[in-house]
């Protein structure tokens, strides 16, 4: 059996990694790709889910993080700092603390979910708490790292970029060749650039016959791809994606006009709709954000874009232990509460609705 060694060792060649190259590795990258079946009868397409919640952290960030986090240490970095809504904060934390340096973030106050919150503190990360939005960390991280000794680690830096791309490399890999559509959720749009940047080296190199459709999804109360213009105050429950200025904004457009993709915007109720879908029926459990994916996709399908028989590769970004809370809400904003018995055999049979045997 093939032991995976993270994705700097296995892509190493074309992340121009050689022999006497730093690795910080968590063994990230190599997550599954696994069909749904309950999607692909619902919209007529062959779907399949490409797990990111497997990686180390619980994120697709890891991907990136493992490059970003080698070169600063190739590069002498003591400290890194970067800003986030949660997930990125948890790898930088995570990988400088495996490379023995210091991260430094900041997150909005209030506004990231208590896993990943916890995944920062767990770290040793230092952690701020920005009053402000995603937008205003990002600022303030970009201008600290400019006149401070600290290294920028955001997907601003194409480090990150690099190692995100590696997620395109596995699904040719795992289909065979590029699947016709990739559904992917858009935040500061790094890794639908990431991903469309992958995907179209494999087809030049002629590993692939084609690079996919590029569909980009944002939460209908931050969709500045979507509306045109930045959104001086985002909202959304999808707390990874709540960013009204995403920073790869002019590359996404491109990668978008380059593979005639499509953005489109999908509203909180939607994306829950869709996170409940997925967990309840093809199994695998996933933040709010990632989930819009898979609304993204039902919402295609329903306006009948989507020829049946297409191959589709939906990447779900993170893991719903990240962010619990939604999945304990039903749908008329009620606690699920589960039902407790006595400690007896009979209690439990009768609230199953089982009748005994012979
Ligand atoms: N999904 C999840 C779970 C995320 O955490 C993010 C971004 C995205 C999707 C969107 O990716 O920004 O490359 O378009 N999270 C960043 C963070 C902003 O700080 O963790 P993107």
């Amino acid at each position: 059996a093939h032991v995976w060694r993270g994705v700097l060792r296995e892509y190493g060649d074309r992340l121009g990694v050689t022999e006497s190259s730093t690795v910080v590795t968590l063994g990230e990258g190599g997550t599954p790709l696994l069909p749904a079946p309950a999607l692909s009868r619902r919209t007529g397409a062959d779907v399949w889910v490409k797990y990111e919640g497997m990686n180390p952290t619980g994120s697709f960030k890891d991907r990136g993080m493992t490059v970003a986090i080698s070169r600063a240490i190739e590069h002498g970095a003591k400290a890194v700092i970067c800003a986030s809504t949660g997930n990125t904060s948890a790898s930088a934390a995570a990988y400088a603390a495996h490379a023995g340096i210091t991260a430094a973030v900041l997150v909005p106050e209030g506004k990231i979910a208590m896993g990943k919150l916890s995944q920062a503190v767990a770290h040793d990360g230092r952690l701020i708490q920005v009053r402000g939005n995603f937008d205003d960390c990002l600022e303030i991280a970009r201008e600290l790292a400019e006149h401070y000794p600290v290294h920028l680690v955001n997907s601003v830096n194409p480090d990150r970029i690099d190692g995100q791309k590696t997620a395109a490399y596995e699904v040719v890999e795992q289909l065979g060749d590029a699947p016709d559509f990739h559904f992917i959720p858009v935040g500061n749009a790094g890794n639908y650039t990431a991903y469309t940047r992958g995907y179209r080296e494999e087809a030049a190199s002629g590993v692939s016959t084609r690079v996919p459709r590029m569909f980009g999804f944002q939460a209908a109360g931050s969709a500045p791809l979507v509306v045109g213009e930045v959104v001086r105050n985002p909202e959304t429950i999808a707390s990874a994606i709540r960013i009204g200025n995403p920073a790869s904004w002019h590359l996404a457009i491109e990668a978008r006009e380059a593979t005639d993709g499509y953005f489109g915007a999908i509203d909180d109720d939607r994306i829950l709709a869709a996170q409940k879908l997925l967990a309840g029926e093809v199994g695998i459990f996933v933040e709010p954000a990632s989930a819009i994916s898979v609304a993204g996709l039902l919402d295609r399908a329903e306006a009948g874009v989507i020829p049946a028989g297409s191959r589709v590769v939906l990447t779900v970004t993170g893991h719903g232990l990240k962010d619990p809370q939604w999945a304990l809400r039903r749908s008329d904003g009620s606690q699920v509460e589960p039902t407790v018995v006595d400690a007896t055999t009979s209690d439990v049979a009768d609230v199953l609705g089982l009748a005994p045997v012979g």
